[in-house]
């Protein structure tokens, strides 16, 4: 594994991006991210004492293509155990991959494809206590327990259990890790507004299904989501 550090850099995911000699499991760290990426486009605060990383997966032949919907899923459910272990706190799985806390958002994770290479990135709110234009709506450990931890190794530990829980993906467990993010699935029951179809719509959200998507019932209809933006409704 190739660690690369940086005190201040603009993105990790960037970085990664651009280099040319990609290998699995290539990880990239910052300290502070001057222009944090989130998905959609968004900014990602990125200020000291947040976790700040992203590494390569490299993109296997012999796991068919569709299985690769539910990569941000998988990862997400390993960010959740490997958070569990570090503190055992009431976390919810917010679709497709954010980790929330108290209704605000802990973690976030930006996955992009670049050849055969997928960079995984990660932004979690660890030791930070200042959220920037993000305070009303982030969270972090510290700010919940009081306590400061180790960034580097929560980084290893995410990295390595990925690595691991992506094995248990292939051969076949993908229904359990199914079952466990879906018992705190965030969205459940909640009023949603589907932004980003050329019709917005709005419903209630069920469970994550099989294959990675949303349900949501629309009116009479149950209707099923793999794209497009999921907002809470304010309504
Ligand atoms: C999101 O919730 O919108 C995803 C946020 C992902 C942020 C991380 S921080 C490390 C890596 N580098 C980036 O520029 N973004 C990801």
């Amino acid at each position: 594994m190739r660690v690369y550090k940086f005190d201040e850099i603009d993105s990790t995911n960037k970085f990664l991006k651009e280099k040319l000699d990609l290998e699995e499991r290539d990880l990239a760290i910052a300290r502070v991210q001057t222009a944090g990426r989130g998905r959609r486009g968004n900014k990602w605060v990125s200020s000291e004492g947040a976790a700040l990383f992203s590494f390569v997966l490299k993109y296997d032949m012999s796991v068919p293509e569709d299985e690769y919907m539910k990569l941000s899923l998988v990862v997400g459910y390993s960010l959740l155990k490997t958070m569990k272990k570090i503190e055992p706190l009431e976390y919810k799985f917010k679709w497709t991959n954010d980790l929330y806390l108290e209704d605000k958002k802990l973690s976030g994770i930006l996955i992009e494809k670049i050849g055969n290479y997928f960079i995984i990135g990660i932004g979690i709110n660890i030791n930070n206590l200042e959220f920037g234009e993000a305070k009303d709506i982030a969270i972090s450990l510290k700010a919940k327990t009081g306590k400061s931890y180790d960034l580097e190794s929560i980084i290893e530990n995410v990295v390595n259990s990925f690595f691991e829980d992506f094995i248990k993906f292939k051969n076949g467990n993908w229904k359990e890790m199914l079952k466990e993010i879906n018992d705190i699935n965030y969205l459940y029951g909640k009023r949603i507004d589907i932004v980003g179809l050329s019709k917005e719509e709005s419903g209630i959200a069920g469970d994550i299904l099989a294959d990675g998507t949303l349900e949501v019932f629309v009116g009479n209809e149950i209707k099923k989501y793999n794209i497009g933006e999921i907002h809470i409704s304010k309504r």
